[in-house]
């Protein structure tokens, strides 16, 4: 599964996204692949912004340095990536009704169908209106996930 080109999206892409695609660039490079990694929102809010410092500051602690700046996912998305990872129920529907055709549409995945079998979390919550503590919990099923994907493992 080498050149493999994925895309996280959640709402605002300064919170969820941004964090889970630094997190799966430093696990995919640590095994020496070459994936290509982005991120994106399904609300343009906060386009071209860094990552939320909240989050900012939680990854960095982890030794995540997050730049990504903030943008909408686009149509162009569906053919440049293989995989489109949805945060939540919300970020699914809202991209699998954006997919222009069925194989579009077939890349959209539930971020869930990677988290260990033995979680009975089904999505990663919005820390928008959290306290530190759900940022914390983000980053701890964001690197179990991207763990997972980084080595093929698909729960469902
Ligand atoms: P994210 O978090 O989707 O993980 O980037 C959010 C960021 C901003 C807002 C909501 C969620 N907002 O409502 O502005």
């Amino acid at each position: 599964m080498d050149n493999t080109r994925i895309l996280f999206v959640c709402l605002g892409n300064i919170c969820r996204s941004p964090a889970a695609e630094e997190i799966l660039r430093t696990i995919t490079r640590k095994a020496g692949k070459d994936w290509k990694i982005d991120s994106a929102g399904t609300y343009s809010g906060h386009k071209g912004e860094l990552p939320d410092r909240r989050m900012h500051a939680a990854a960095g602690k982890r030794g995540y340095s997050l730049t990504h700046r903030a943008r909408p996912v686009s149509i162009v998305d569906f053919l440049d990536f293989d995989m489109i990872v949805a945060m939540d129920d919300d970020n699914y529907e809202t991209l699998r009704m954006m997919a222009p055709d069925t194989e579009s549409e077939n890349k959209v995945v539930r971020i869930r169908d990677f988290f260990n079998e033995d979680r009975t979390d089904t999505y990663v919550p919005d820390p928008y209106y959290s306290g530190r503590e759900g940022f914390e919990y983000v980053l701890d099923l964001l690197e179990e996930a991207c763990e997972n994907i980084a080595n093929g493992k698909r729960n469902s």
